[in-house]
Order: C-alpha cells, then structure tokens, then sequence
C-alpha cells in the first residue's frame, strides 16, 4: 500500500524539507499511511491555533519549541551555548556548573535574544514572476526588489508583525511569512557543558552520540501577553499552543516529524559546484580553520577566564570545520559528483530541442570555467583575512574611511556603529593569538594563490625582517599588533574621540585590511557576481525544466531559514558493511566514554552518582536503562537545531540537535541508506532537569503524557 502511495504521489518517502501550508495538499495522505494521527489542520492552521503555534525562530540560527502554558523554551545547548557563557564568570561559572532558575524571578534576561513565531505562510507566486519576466538578471534583482519591499509593506499595515519574502526554488516561486517577534528571553536552565557537550568536538556529527544537548529559555509578553522589550514586570508569555510530552519513548519505526527553520541546503547544485568544493574550497575553509583553532586552544587550556570568554566562538569555528572535513569525505564516498554527472545527462535528453532548456548545462559549464580560476579569492577573504579577529575590527571602518571625504555624516555613523560592540570585542580578544594566527594566514595565502593574484601589499609585507617567508610574515605581524590602534580598546577609544582619515589609513592594520579588500572589491567582485549572474537563471531554469521532466513527483524547495516540516520514523543504520548502529543510546554509554582526563569526555559526579543509583525516577526506558539520544531518518540541516521531534499524536518525543557522519553530504543529496537526525531523548531532558539539575518545578509545568 506505502509502496502504491509513494508512487502515486510521487512523494520520495523521508526526504524533504516541507512548507507547511502545503502539507494538507502534497503530503497528508503519506503522512498519515506513515502513523500521524492529528488533522492537517492540526498541523498547519492560520485561524485556529496548531502545531505551528508552539515551533519559534530560535535567535535567527535555530529553532525551539514551546512546552508549557507559561511560554518555557526548549532548545540545544549548542543554541543557548553564546548566552550561558556570555553568562559565565570563573565565580559564578554556569557554562560548567549548569544552572536551574527556581523561580521566574531567577530566569536570567539575555539581551539581544529574539524568538519568532510564525502567524502565516502565503503564496506570493502570482503577484511577482509575471512581473519578472524577460528581464535581464540585473533588472530582475531590481523589480523584485520593489515587488518584495510593496509586499511587505502591504502585509505590515497596521500591525506590529514582521514579514519576511522567501524566495524558493531558485526564483520560481515566493512565498510570504508573516511572524511575532519577542525580545524578552530569559535563561531558565542549562546542564553543565559536560552534560550538554558531552563528547565535544570527538563525537560532533556522529552516531552513536551521548549528548545531553538542551538548554531552557522562556518568552515574556507584556500584561496584554503581546511581544515587548525586556521590562521587569513583563509576565510569561502564554502561547496559542505548546507540545504535551510524551514520556513513554521511542521504538525503532515509529512515526517521527521535525518541525522547524532548516538553514541552507543545496539540493539542486551542479556537479562543477561538488567539484569546486571538494577540490578547492572545502580543503581551504578546514585549513584556514585549523589555525585559529589551534591558537584559541592554547590560550584557552592556559587560563579559565579565557576559556569562557572564547568557548562560544571556539566551538561555532568547531562545529563547521569538521562538518567540511566529513562533507568533503562523504562527497568523495557517496559518489556524489558522478550522481550529479548521471541526472545532468538525463536533463539534457529532455532538454534536447527545447529553446528553454537545451543550454543550461553549457551555460553552468561556461559560467564555472570563468570562474573556477579566482573561486578561492571570496573564501581567502572570509575565512582568512577577515578571520583573523583584528581585521575584523578594522574592516568594520572602512565604511567610515569611505565617507569621510564626502559624507560626514554617513562617516559619523558609521563610525559609531564600527564603536558600538567594542566592549564585548575587546573582552574576548587575545591578540598574542591574533598575531600568529594572521601570520601564518598570510603566508597561507601567499602559498596557494598564485602570485598573479595578490595584492601589490604583499610586496610591502615581504619586506618585513626574516630569513625565510614564515619569519618575514610572522615579523610582520609583530609589528602590526605593536602599532596597530586596533590591537587595544584605549587606543581605538582614543582615535574614536579623535578620528581622521590620515590616522586610519597610516595604521597598519588597517592598511592591509584595506589593501586585500580592495584588491578583491577591484578585481574579483565583478568575476563573483558574473559568476552569480549566469548562474541565477540558469539554476532557475535546471529547477523549472526538472519539474517538467518529472510532473508527478512533488518537489520541495531548498531550505531557507523558512518554516519546514519533515517526517519519517526512528531507524537505525548500517554505516559500513557488517556494522549496524541501533537507534537508540543510553548512560552506559557514557559510561564507557567516561574519561575524567579529557574534558570532552568527563562527566559530573552526581551524573555518575545518579547513574551508579539507577536513580532514574520515571523517566527510565523499559529495560531499565536510561535513554540518551536516538535517531530518526527525518530530513533537516543546521537551523533545526533544537527542533522538536514530534510523534504522531503531536507529542514531543525529543529535540534534533546534530546529523550523522555517513551522510555529510546530505545538504546537497540526501541519502535515505545513510541519512540520520541526532535527537536527545526527551525522557533524558526530564531526568537532567528533575534529578541532575533539582529542578522538578519545571518538569511540572509541562503537560506529562504517560
Ligand atoms: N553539529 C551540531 C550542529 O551543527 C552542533 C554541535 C555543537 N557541538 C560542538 N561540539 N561543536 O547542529
């Protein structure tokens, strides 16, 4: 029957990215052969509260989800990790410690934090791609430009609700979202980081994992419960919807939906795309990477204060490092390039004598091969030059050195917004670290790009003091952390009360700052946005004539940081031959990773008490063991972080915090044999808050199913 329906659909079972006003005409039948038993408008209603109620925008780079009546927050760690150690001082030390508010005068406002609820998704097709048509890509950006800005407008009148216009499919259709946004968050409770990063970097984006990895906020509304900024008498915030809980766990096969803002994936790249990236500009993002890395460990295994202050870059610097190392891995292993290679082949049989489509490919081709030869230029700028922190602060003056000679205005703005987040820069700043790590950028760059390509300052640089280039780069660096003004926050408060032109431009910091990214701006920008160009209606077109090529699969749209559902069921893996990886991890696996000596490893005592006690309460699995983590074959990316893992009565049954190694590759083809959700067992949160963290007042807020 399954097998009948997918066909008929032409639905592929587990993948996608879903928009979830669309779920009642695509996927519901599916939905329900799979094991859902609530309504599509359960899910999805714009009248009447539902299931989107209850999901949030978590901060613009993951996601919550509400579980109780009083607007209680569930997330990752790892989404709540920048506001625990913003938190954190060696005295009172919660990014170690954990921390639980015992009542809500406790909660800690983190200022700043945003969550978002989504009100309503619209189809805005109509009202924009006629409009754009027949226009050159240029004009095109322009008018939709002022379609989306119309749009918007209209959809804001008279209320304070934000909009937002998502482009799907590559331009081929829009798609409106109207959401509410709070801004008095306030910390509830966290584990300790050894709970809740358990396992560090080692075991990040791999299965079978041990981590605890949640964190609680809570939203609060003024007295009339609508968004408003911090005040101390703003109440709880109480939701349309929240998730009951569901304690009674998972079992392989079970029904399993994840609702939430996915970020960015690629689904449609071209196999010249999986090229470029495995061969250039993965190695490059991992290797320019592994040096600040490297120079943030030392300083952070020297000193605890330092350790918190950089932990939250550290670890966002981490996370995507690895997941380059196992993308380009998994790339290589799933022969993704050849796939790619497969189903172009059979575009251009169908494209065959069809005006619109018969010259995509080539076009791809053309555009990549001008391309290819300066690709490195965008990511050595990025990931280099401008990783390197004190570049950083001096390249956020440079819209002020750009006005100042004809604007004083606009250069007295900038100016100011260049200052304003300088306490929080200069708190975790290290600029021992810095120097070599620009030193040893330098020279990276001056290695693997051609010499045709640098920056006549190069030859300013290599006349710095030395034997050898490490020694020129590295004397270099010396001297522009000695006299660079940006190297403390005195002397850059100094220049600010007096700034000119002349000061900014003789600093060396800033001068080389200047002199790479003009050297881009003037040379490799309009080879970026050429490249852009072509590629714009060419992808457009690949995405449009798939869908005539195949009209009776349903297609989704890449994710964009837009409201998706995707659904599937808990099922282990084979990640190798005669390997097999159950669905399910418990404590004793911790127990095994126990190592007191590696901090990715240790473990808190009472965790180990609780676990020598068997003190489980109620929240222990059938055979008694106490559930950690487990997975599902469900279809997200990073954005769905903290998403909740849904049963098929609507009930939370845990929280997606990670994907799995064997399928790295799933941003650009998901890989139903290998694809797997990381998600914390939900029975696994209860127990860290209740017994761990002392904290049964906030298990009792939420609805318990039993
Ligand atoms: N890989 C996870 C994600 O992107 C983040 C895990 C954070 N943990 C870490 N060890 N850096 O959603």
């Amino acid at each position: 029957m399954l097998a009948l329906l997918i066909i008929s659909t032409g639905v592929k079972a587990d993948e996608g990215m879903w928009i979830p006003l669309l779920l009642k005409k695509y996927n519901y039948e599916e939905m329900k052969a799979k094991g859902l038993k609530l309504t599509a408008e359960q899910l999805y209603d714009v009248n009447n509260s539902s299931m989107k109620d209850a999901i949030v925008w978590f901060n613009g780079g993951c996601t919550g989800e509400i579980i109780s009546n009083k607007g209680l927050v569930l997330t990752n760690h790892h989404c709540g990790y920048g506001a625990i150690a913003e938190k954190s001082t060696p005295q009172d030390n919660i990014l170690d410690n954990g921390f639980w508010a015992k009542n809500n005068g406790e909660e800690k406002p983190i200022q700043g934090m945003w969550v978002s609820i989504v009100q309503k998704i619209e189809d805005v097709s109509d009202k924009i791609i006629p409009e754009l048509k027949g226009l050159s890509e240029k004009d095109r950006a322009a008018k939709l430009q002022v379609l989306s800005k119309q749009i918007i407008d209209e959809a804001k009148k008279g209320n304070k609700l934000e909009v937002q216009l998502r482009e799907m499919f590559k331009g081929n259709a829009y798609y409106l979202f109207t959401f509410q946004r709070f801004t008095d968050i306030r910390l509830v409770g966290t584990p300790p980081q050894s709970v809740g990063k358990f396992g560090g970097d080692a075991d990040n984006w791999m299965w079978p994992r041990h981590t605890g990895d949640f964190s609680m906020f809570r939203i609060y509304a003024n007295k009339n419960n609508e968004a408003a900024g911090y005040a101390p008498d703003n109440v709880p915030y109480v939701p349309k919807h929240s998730l009951p809980v569901n304690t009674k766990g998972v079992k392989e096969g079970d029904f399993a939906m994840v609702y939430g803002f996915p970020g960015r994936t690629n689904r449609y790249e071209f196999s010249q795309g999986i090229e470029l990236a495995v061969e250039k500009i993965n190695p490059t993002i991992v290797n320019l990477r592994d040096i600040r890395l490297k120079a943030w460990k030392e300083v952070m295994d020297k000193n605890e204060g330092d350790r918190l202050k950089l932990s939250a870059n550290y670890a966002q610097i981490a996370n995507y490092w690895k997941y380059f190392i196992g993308q380009t891995e998994q790339l290589k292993r799933l022969k993704v390039y050849e796939f790619k290679k497969e189903n172009e082949a059979k575009f251009n049989e169908f494209a065959k004598g069809k005006a619109e489509y018969e010259n995509v490919l080539a076009n791809v081709e053309k555009a990549y091969q001008a391309y290819k030869p300066y690709a490195l230029q965008r990511t050595y700028l990025s990931e280099g030059i401008l990783g390197v922190s004190m570049n950083a602060k001096a390249s956020s003056l440079m819209a002020y050195a750009n006005n100042i000679n004809k604007d004083t205005a606009a250069a007295n703005k900038a100016l100011k917004s260049a200052m304003s987040g300088n306490q929080d820069f200069y708190g975790a700043f290290f600029p021992s670290a810095d120097e070599k790590i620009l030193a040893q950028i330098l020279e990276m760059y001056f290695n693997n790009i051609p010499s045709d390509q640098h920056p006549s300052y190069m030859a300013t640089i290599l006349k710095s003091k030395g034997k050898t280039n490490t020694e020129k780069f590295s004397s270099f660096a010396k001297m522009v952390y000695a006299k660079s003004m940006f190297s403390s926050i005195e002397k850059l408060d100094a220049f600010a009360k007096a700034p000119s032109y002349k000061k900014l431009m003789a600093d060396p910091c800033f001068a080389m700052v200047n002199a790479f990214y003009n050297h881009y701006l003037n040379n490799y920008k309009e080879k970026v946005d050429a490249f852009n160009d072509a590629m714009g209606p060419e992808g457009r077109n690949y995405i449009k004539g798939l869908m005539e090529m195949n009209p009776n699969k349903t297609f989704y749209p890449d994710a964009n940081s837009s409201l998706r559902l995707t659904y599937g069921s808990v099922q282990s893996y084979e990640p190798k031959d005669a390997v097999k990886f159950d669905y399910l991890t418990t404590m004793d696996g911790i127990m095994e990773k126990y190592n007191p000596a590696d901090f990715e490893f240790n473990a808190p005592q009472k965790l180990l008490d609780l676990y020598q006690a068997k003190d489980f309460g109620n929240y222990k699995n059938a055979d008694g063991k106490m559930p950690v983590a487990f997975i599902t074959n469900n279809d997200i990316t990073g954005g769905n972080s903290g998403s909740p893992v849904i049963d098929g009565n609507g009930y939370l049954i845990g929280l997606a915090f990670d994907g799995n190694w064997e399928a790295m590759s799933g941003d650009i083809v998901f890989d139903a044999k290998y694809k797997r959700t990381i998600n914390v067992d939900i029975r696994y949160v209860l127990f860290l808050i209740d017994k761990l963290g002392g904290a049964p007042h906030i298990v009792n807020e939420m609805n318990l199913i039993k």
